[in-house]
């Protein structure tokens, strides 16, 4: 009692008196679980928002992936956001498809959405959370998207690696990421030349099978990935999203109709399993769905978790 007591004062005592004798932060609870604080990031699976920015309540917003903003998100439990950049009018925005398309949707500037994101880490210090940027137009790292994140203030959350490749299994633990305060992954398909130290190489440590699948079964075969290390020290994606073919006019879009199901625990479940055998036994670190208020991804996950 005593004991405690001391050091309940010692801790509550200023920084810059005691600080060299008060044990640093401890996070106990990471991402919402206690038991994920000392497993390594690698080996704990996520929800993901596809196309992240898309959102819209309008049925016949035949573009949209998404239908709650990006905290609404955050707060179901996503916890890797997905996201597609383009520049328009000299700005980096998140947006899909080309300029004149129909199905352009523009999501607005990348400044603003990092923004909104760092708003929520500031007010949830115990969550790691992974960005899954995709770099069509080869925009420069350095120039482009390195400011997007000084702007927002997000990259000072931003984790920088030891080296790059990093094995699956070398990965830091969920609880030692909260607790240093780099608890931000940040991916980018292409163009990631290590001029950002934080900016890192998708698939030389995520495989992913093919995307945009118009069959529920999702077959899963190793679609997309890189050396140097081996396919088993990588860890693996789920594109987990369900298209269906526009009137026949080989226009794929997202099928909300579809998506109860499509991310429904036996869904998950079932397309992990497809994979398992060319991920080395394991379960995905990342299942990336569209309109993710819908089924229950959240409960696959936290099945695959052990939970
Ligand atoms: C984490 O490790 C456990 C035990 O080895 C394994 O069953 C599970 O598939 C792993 N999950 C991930 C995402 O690596």
């Amino acid at each position: 009692m005593l004991g405690t007591s001391i050091f309940a004062l010692l801790a509550s005592l200023p920084f810059t008196v005691y600080g060299a004798w008060i044990p640093q932060r401890r996070a106990t609870v990471c991402n919402g679980q206690a038991a994920l604080c000392s497993r390594s990031y690698g080996n704990v699976t996520v929800a993901g928002s596809h196309d992240s920015y898309a959102i819209s309540g309008d049925p016949f917003a035949l573009a949209r992936n998404q239908e709650i903003s990006i905290t609404s998100q955050l707060n179901l439990g996503v916890r890797m956001l997905q996201a597609q950049a383009h520049l328009r009018n000299n700005v980096i925005h998140f947006c899909h498809t080309s300029e004149r398309s129909f199905l352009l949707f523009d999501g607005g500037p990348v400044v603003d959405y990092l923004t909104e994101v760092k708003t929520w880490l500031d007010a949830n210090p115990n969550e790691v959370v992974t960005f899954l940027f995709t770099n069509p137009e080869g925009l420069s790292i350095s120039s482009v998207w390195a400011p997007a994140f000084a702007s927002s203030g997000i990259d000072q959350l931003a984790y920088v690696p030891p080296h790059v490749p990093m094995k699956r299994t070398e990965w830091p633990t969920l609880g030692s990421m909260i607790d240093s305060g780099k608890r931000v992954v940040v991916f980018l398909d292409s163009g990631a030349d290590g001029s950002v130290d934080y900016i890192l190489p998708e698939f030389e440590m995520i495989w992913e099978p093919p995307f945009d699948s118009t069959d529920s079964t999702f077959p899963c075969s190793v679609d997309r990935t890189a050396g140097p290390l081996a396919t088993g020290d990588h860890m693996y994606l789920l594109n987990h999203f369900l298209d269906v073919n526009l009137l026949g006019t080989g226009i794929l879009i997202s099928d909300p109709a579809a998506a109860p199901t499509t991310n429904g625990v036996n869904s998950i479940l079932a397309n992990t399993a497809g994979c398992q055998p060319l991920g080395g036994g394991l379960n995905p670190t990342f299942v990336l769905m569209d309109f993710v208020n819908l089924g229950n991804g959240i409960g696959a996950v936290n099945k695959l978790n052990g939970f």
